[in-house]
């Protein structure tokens, strides 16, 4: 029997439509391997399934059992028979998405899930979305919103952007200027709900802090942090601003590191993203202070002094058991080989040492781009792309949201669906078993249903629209390059 099941991300293994169907009673009696934690098994019930659960060893119609044969720590197997569901995994996560993989069945399904037999497992391993709350803040319940949409579909990771010219959003204890002035800031107690929030949803929070460029915001509380003592004004609209942290004062490397520390004990992630994008190196050229230090470290210029600087922070984020991020601006064979280079930029040289990498290419991520520039099908291609290019040393990919333009639910919405959406599949699902059409057809019928009530969809019509668009740009594109290499043939000729 060949159904397609409406499943986001839909599969990356072997689906088996088998006979009968399964009809879930009000009541699911779970009986679940001691080896998982039995109450986040049943609060993935109750909380995705929505429904009331029991714990039975008597027929039991939901099993969740260790998997015996080897298997992906991420990966799980489904099977629904007519008398119920079983589950085997590795680990908590694999159970989770699972139930996510269940919650759309019985989503799609309200009376009789067909019975199947799913295995499934994730392509890439870091499946990201990063939230720029610098531009424009995102309440901690937005967030939590935005971590309920990404995790439904099996997405692990927020980057959360906390830093920017344009504004600061997270509580210091030792600089409690920062953020102090501004529209929203998180308290240390709102980061803790949000990171247990994220972690009981597999969501690893991945901060960004980003230094020392893009720090204009950090000046403005603490100006004799920069080269030139300042003042400094938090600026309204966006660019890339002048100022940035000086390299040459003691106390300007002490407050970096203290605001490293402080970071790193908040989120228990491994890794703590440090920005360094977008860095205009003149005012470290003028600076005596810059100058002087430069001299003393026997460097020869601005660039070698900034590697320092990331080489220098890097290693005090090792001494506290983080692993540090960095975009691929400048990130070269000199720096720390333990730096994970994330590459925004591809018409930068990629990295070619040992660095792993991120890829969020802006061609293809920066969701905060126009529909028409980046269509639903180029973001779906994305996946693809990266699975085929068998890069050496690709840890994972993010989809990107900066927000100098994009401050309200209803606009983050817009940007984000279907493309997020078509994002995760992407990530998630091998590429084999990639289906643009599948994909469309599924969500026009079911993504309501997936995602939260309140969710802006951008309706279906608009999305065709963008896929014409693209295509006949491509058609023109094609059809150009034709034409020169035509005349460039009669010309040789
Ligand atoms: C970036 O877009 N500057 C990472
Ligand atoms: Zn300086």
């Amino acid at each position: 029997m060949t159904e397609t099941l409406p499943l986001i991300p839909y599969p990356s293994g072997a689906v088996a439509m088998l006979s009968g169907s399964f009809s879930p009673p009000s009541q699911l009696s779970v009986v679940a391997d001691p080896y998982f934690d039995t109450s986040q098994v049943l609060f993935y019930v109750r909380e995705y399934l929505g429904m009331e659960v029991q714990e039975g060893e008597q027929s039991p119609n939901l099993i969740i059992a260790k998997a015996v044969d080897a298997m992906d720590e991420q990966a799980y197997r489904l099977e629904v028979f007519d008398q119920g569901c079983k589950i085997e995994a590795k680990s908590l996560q694999g159970v989770f998405y699972a139930v996510q993989t269940l919650r759309q069945l019985f989503l799609a399904y309200p009376s009789a899930i067909p019975c199947c037999r799913i295995e499934d497992k994730p392509a890439l391993r870091w499946r990201a979305f990063m939230l720029d709350t610098a531009r424009s803040f995102c309440p901690v319940g937005e967030v939590k919103r935005i971590i309920d949409i990404i995790a439904s579909f099996k997405m692990n990771v927020l980057h959360l952007h906390l830093s920017d010219d344009q504004g600061w959003r997270i509580a210091s204890d030792n600089y409690p200027k920062l953020g102090e002035e501004e529209s929203g800031r998180y308290s240390k107690l709102e980061i803790r709900d949000l990171v247990a929030y994220a972690q009981n949803r597999h969501i690893m929070i991945v901060p960004e802090i980003d230094m020392p460029g893009h720090f204009t915001a950090a000046l403005a509380s603490y100006p004799a942090l920069s080269c030139t003592g300042g003042p400094f004004t938090i600026p309204k609209g966006e660019g890339i601003f002048s100022d940035i942290l000086c390299a040459g004062k003691d106390e300007a490397l002490s407050f970096v590191k203290h605001l490293i520390e402080e970071t790193a004990s908040l989120f228990p992630a491994p890794y703590i993203h440090l920005g360094g994008d977008e860095i205009p190196l003149d005012r470290w050229v003028d600076c005596p202070d810059c100058r002087k230090r430069r001299k003393a470290l026997g460097l020869s210029d601005e660039k070698a002094l900034l590697r320092w600087f990331c080489n220098e922070m890097t290693s005090y984020a090792r001494s506290l058991g983080k692993q540090v991020i960095l975009y691929n601006d400048y990130v070269d064979q000199a720096y720390d080989e333990t730096i994970i280079t994330q590459v925004w930029n591809p018409l930068l040289e990629m990295t070619k040492s040992a660095h792993q990498i991120i890829m969020s290419d802006y061609f293809h991520t920066y969701l905060d781009m126009d529909h028409t520039l980046l269509p639903l099908p180029v973001v779906y291609r994305y996946g693809k792309q990266l699975q085929t290019q068998k890069y050496s040393s690709l840890l994972g990919a993010e989809f990107m949201l900066w927000t100098e333009h994009i401050a309200t639910k209803e606009q983050r919405d817009l940007h984000l669906l279907p493309r997020l959406v078509a994002g995760a599949e992407s990530f998630w699902t091998e590429h084999e078993q990639h289906d643009y059409h599948r994909f469309v057809n599924t969500f026009a019928k079911y993504g309501s249903a997936y995602l939260p009530s309140d969710a802006h969809i951008t309706p279906k019509k608009l999305w065709n629209t963008f896929f014409i668009v693209s295509a006949l740009a491509r058609y023109k594109r094609r059809r150009r390059v034709k034409r020169n290499s035509r005349k460039a043939g009669i010309m040789l000729s």
